[in-house]
């Protein structure tokens, strides 16, 4: 094809949604270098600041400071005043940039996308081979990066997920048996041994790195008397649970009828399944067009979710945009008799399984 068939209003189009891509990826990137550096928490107080003062704050380099500074003003996450020659962070920008405490805090899931470019190499080799990459042969930006994605949601909706299941609430109350299977770094752990004092959480996580990250987290926060952490497979921890979790993770795994028959066999009577996945629309045409969170998560799923299932038993690949429907067809499969939507948020869909 050559240039004068193209059509020019099209091309435009698309090099302007070009140029809004890799801003986005670059802004990513510096938002990161401001979380680490603490250069948001310097902003936070909604005080102007010059340059100076922020890199003095910070103990960071005033140039390179001021270079990011004018990064984050043109990018429109704070505020330039010229008269003064100062920048302010707003207080919703501290919401998303600065406050890790906040339910819409982002800026440290931003490593995670460092570490997919650093994986190139492992990414591209795994498109040529066999398909597969495991989760623990990434760079290890990408387990904290993964931590801090979903950690934020956990702690503003956990508990609300946990309150519609069905009967599950009161028996976490009296003091029930948790098992949450692929923890990561224990996010939903400490929130769940947080929120229920008498009930015991156990993590189960077959990458140890994580696990050792887990169990200082609930340590931190305070939890380590109602929490539990081992290595395992999640066809092989032992013991009976009222109520088994997989908090975004099932998708990952290279069997997930057969983890999904193994944990109705680890249920107690009347146990639940609380099946947290990423937000995808019933239908790969639907979802495309419907789900604004499908490429950031298509991309995902190509990068880390699906490489990590062909490297497993089975190697199912189910995709991190698999969907409600196909979630229900590996639980029916499974034997569960039961499985509905209890809730949901842009980044999430919220599923209880029971046998
Ligand atoms: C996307 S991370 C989610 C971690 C955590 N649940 C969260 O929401 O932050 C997927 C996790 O599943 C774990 N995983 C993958 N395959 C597994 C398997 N077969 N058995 C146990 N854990 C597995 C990985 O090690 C990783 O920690």
């Amino acid at each position: 094809m050559t240039t004068t068939e193209l059509n020019q209003e099209k091309l435009e189009e698309l090099m302007g949604q070009m140029v809004g891509n890799m801003t986005g990826g670059a802004l990513c990137f510096s938002i990161w270098v401001g979380d680490e550096l603490g250069l948001y928490g310097a902003l936070a107080g909604g005080v102007p600041l010059s340059a100076d003062e922020v890199a003095t704050e910070t103990r960071c380099h005033p140039r390179l400071v001021r270079e990011w500074l004018d990064s984050q003003a043109a990018g429109g996450l704070i505020d330039y005043d010229d008269k003064s020659d100062s920048y302010t962070m707003s207080a919703e920008s501290a919401a998303v940039l600065a406050d890790d405490t906040s339910p819409t805090f982002v800026a440290r899931a931003m490593a995670a996308f460092g570490a997919f470019f650093s994986d190139i190499d492992k990414v591209t080799a795994a498109y040529r081979g066999t398909g597969g990459l495991a989760w623990g042969e990434h760079h290890p930006r990408l387990f904290e990066g993964t931590e801090w994605f979903f950690r934020t949601g956990y702690r503003a909706e956990l508990p609300n997920w946990l309150q519609g299941l069905d009967g599950v609430h009161d028996r976490l109350v009296a003091g029930a048996q948790v098992a949450d299977i692929g923890c990561g770094h224990g996010a939903s752990v400490v929130v769940m041994a947080e929120n229920y004092p008498n009930s015991q959480i156990t993590g189960f996580d077959s990458h140890r790195p994580s696990i050792d990250t887990a169990r200082l987290r609930a340590n931190e926060a305070g939890t380590s008397g109602n929490t539990h952490f081992e290595v395992a497979e999640a066809k092989s921890y032992s013991g009976t649970f009222d109520l088994i979790c997989f908090f975004d993770c099932l998708h990952d795994m290279g069997d997930p009828v057969g983890i999904a028959r193994y944990a109705r066999e680890h249920l107690t009577d009347d146990g639940a399944v609380l099946l947290v996945e990423p937000f995808a629309v019933d239908g790969r045409a639907a979802n495309l067009a419907g789900n604004p969170m499908a490429a950031l998560l298509y991309t995902a799923s190509a990068t880390v979710c699906t490489p990590n299932s062909l490297s497993q038993e089975v190697g199912l690949g189910l995709g991190a945009q698999a969907g409600e429907g196909k979630l229900r067809e590996v639980f029916e499969e499974a034997g569960y008799t039961r499985f509905r939507r209890i809730a949901e948020t842009p980044l999430n869909l919220i599923l209880e399984a029971r046998a």
